[in-house]
């Protein structure tokens, strides 16, 4: 695993959390860098780690990201015989939060109705529902008010998943209304009071 990705769960100080940011295919993604830097100034210091899916890596450069950022490729060379470990489920096990920021609409839809196509999804499939998971959705507002997209956030609520609803904001499309990503603070400031209920 990674440089920052800590020690396994059973060998870690219990004070020392480890958060999985996923990212998917939404401008907001450009926001990485300013989320993984704020998060590392939380104290204690968590580990981070990142997935992002294919289309996500459009918007940020995966070399300027101080952690490590996982891929749909790692997942399948990481495995080759049945001795290798399954990413998608060694991240799950690694991760004490996922905070998947920003969630686009085509990643709601499959989580809301369980497909699993990409590490991601798989981690998402995969969760383990005692543990917080957070989504910040992010769209074009008339994407945002397709009756389909609250349909899809009430059953994510309903699966116990912490929401991180969308603000208002003159968006990268020009169009202005709701769908731009929760600032990088109230995401930052939900996940401290989610490590802080750990102790
Ligand atoms: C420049 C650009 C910006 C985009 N921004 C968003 C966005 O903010 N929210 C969204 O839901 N989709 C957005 N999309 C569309 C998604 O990238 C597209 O649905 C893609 O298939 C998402 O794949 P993923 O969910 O696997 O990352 C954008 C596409 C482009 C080309």
């Amino acid at each position: 695993m990674a440089e920052d990705d800590g020690p396994p769960p059973n060998k870690r100080n219990k004070s020392e959390k480890n958060i999985l940011i996923g990212v998917t295919g939404s401008v907001a993604s450009i926001k990485l860098p300013k989320l993984v830097d704020e998060l590392h100034r939380l104290q204690p210091k968590p580990n981070i780690q990142v997935v992002g899916t294919e289309h996500s890596m459009h918007f940020f450069d995966k070399d300027k990201i101080p952690v490590k950022v996982f891929s749909d490729k790692d997942e399948w060379e990481a495995w080759s015989t049945m001795q290798d470990p399954v990413l998608h489920i060694e991240l799950r096990r690694w991760a004490d939060i996922l905070v998947i920021a920003p969630l686009d609409a085509n990643t709601m839809a499959k989580m809301a109705n369980g497909l699993c196509d990409n590490l991601l999804t798989c981690i998402v499939r995969a969760w383990d529902l005692k543990k917080p998971l957070l989504f910040c959705p992010a769209m074009n507002t008339l994407m945002w008010e397709h009756p389909i997209t609250s349909e899809q956030v009430k059953r994510l609520i309903n699966l116990g998943y912490t929401y991180v609803p969308p603000i208002k904001k003159t968006l990268a499309c020009k169009d202005t209304g709701i769908g731009a990503m929760a600032e990088v603070t109230s995401i930052v400031a939900i996940v401290k009071d989610h490590l802080e209920t750990m102790k």
